[in-house]
């Protein structure tokens, strides 16, 4: 049998944290045959509430869960962990400042990332999910020295599902049947979903989306708006945040990136920019990627109209801004 892997779920007493720990206890990233042990980490106001989810736990009898260490205590919480889904950050609150929200995270994201450094098994794989993403996974990136910066990720596969759910509901074809859409950028309204490069299955082979969807208007106006805007109407029609779809899509990221993408295949991932597609070297950016041996690589050589380069560089803008800020809040 093998040895079980080690998964924390940072913020595992909120929303995500609960769509998401039962999907990786069933096996729902490294497949039907990998044991894991799930870490757990929130904060005290939370501990009685984490407890509850540990309880759950036992309760499901997941044949492929060994354990489950449940703590406040980051450095328990980071020992010896493979993968690491940051999900826990403070959100922002009606009348608070972008900076001030800003400044909650960088100092959480600074702490856990000097943890995972120290404690956390050698290549540990990390997604951060909390907000803002690329952000605290670019401050995470800056405190964690030893861990190399190409393990060390985003989750933009949330908005890419969310570009493969439009076009498939337009063009009435099953989702599987659509691949290939981009996410460039921060994952917040600027980020730019792209489908210039996207194709759809047919009978008669693959053919470009906007081959198929016969409407540029909408897939240059809202199809952008619908997916930038996805999570404030789920918020909107919930009256809570999309935890489904954001614990879904994480494990689609990290299964992707541990075990492959299929062949033909991209995915959207926020990754350290080396300064692919003219994008500014040392920013969390999301790109298209492919995986294998578990390192993902930028899919090279895409053509970019005007119309695009201008999305990439305004999304570019932000993230930059957003470095800033969170480099005057340290
Ligand atoms: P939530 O508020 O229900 O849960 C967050 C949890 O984090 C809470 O249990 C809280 O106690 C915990 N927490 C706060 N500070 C912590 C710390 N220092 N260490 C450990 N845990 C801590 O929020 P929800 O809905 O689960 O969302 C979590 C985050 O994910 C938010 O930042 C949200 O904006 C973000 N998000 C990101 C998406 C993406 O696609 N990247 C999609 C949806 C949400």
């Amino acid at each position: 049998a093998k040895d079980p892997v080690r998964i924390l779920v940072t913020g595992a007493a909120g929303q995500i944290g609960y769509a998401l720990v039962p999907m990786i206890a069933r096996g729902t990233i490294l497949g039907p045959d990998q044991p894991v042990i799930l870490h757990l980490l929130d904060i005290p106001p939370a501990a009685e509430s984490l407890n509850g989810v540990k309880m759950e736990l036992v309760d499901a009898a997941f044949p492929l869960l060994k354990g489950v260490v449940a703590t406040t205590n980051v450095v328990e919480a980071c020992k010896d962990v493979n993968i690491a889904i940051m999900v826990g950050g403070f959100p922002r609150k009606e009348g608070m400042e972008r900076k001030d929200v800003m400044s909650k995270n960088v100092s959480i994201y600074k702490e856990q990332a000097s943890a995972l450094d120290q404690y956390a098994a050698a290549n540990v794989k990390i997604l951060v999910v909390a907000n803002p993403a690329n952000t605290n996974a670019l401050i995470l990136k800056e405190f964690a020295p030893s861990i190399p910066e190409k393990n060390i990720t985003c989750l933009t596969r949330l908005d890419h599902n969310r570009a493969l759910g439009q076009v498939s509901e337009r063009a009435g074809v099953p989702v599987s049947h659509v691949k290939n859409v981009i996410i460039w950028g921060n994952h917040s309204s600027t980020q730019y979903p792209d489908v210039n490069h996207a194709v759809i299955i047919t009978s008669e082979g693959a053919k470009p989306v906007r081959t198929v969807i016969d409407d540029n208007a909408w897939l240059d106006g809202d199809f952008i708006t619908t997916v930038q805007q996805r999570g404030a109407a789920i918020i909107k029609a919930r009256k809570l945040s999309s935890a489904l779809s954001a614990a879904s899509s994480a494990c689609d990221h990290i299964r992707d990136w541990v075990l492959g993408t299929p062949k033909d295949v991209w995915v959207s991932m926020g990754v350290y920019s080396d300064g692919s597609y003219g994008v500014p070297p040392g920013l969390i950016y999301s790109y298209p990627v492919t995986c294998a041996g578990g390192q993902w690589m930028i899919v090279q050589g895409l053509s970019i109209d005007e119309f695009s380069r201008a999305k990439l560089d305004a999304t570019a803008a932000e993230l930059a801004e957003e470095k800033a800020m969170a480099y005057l809040c340290l």
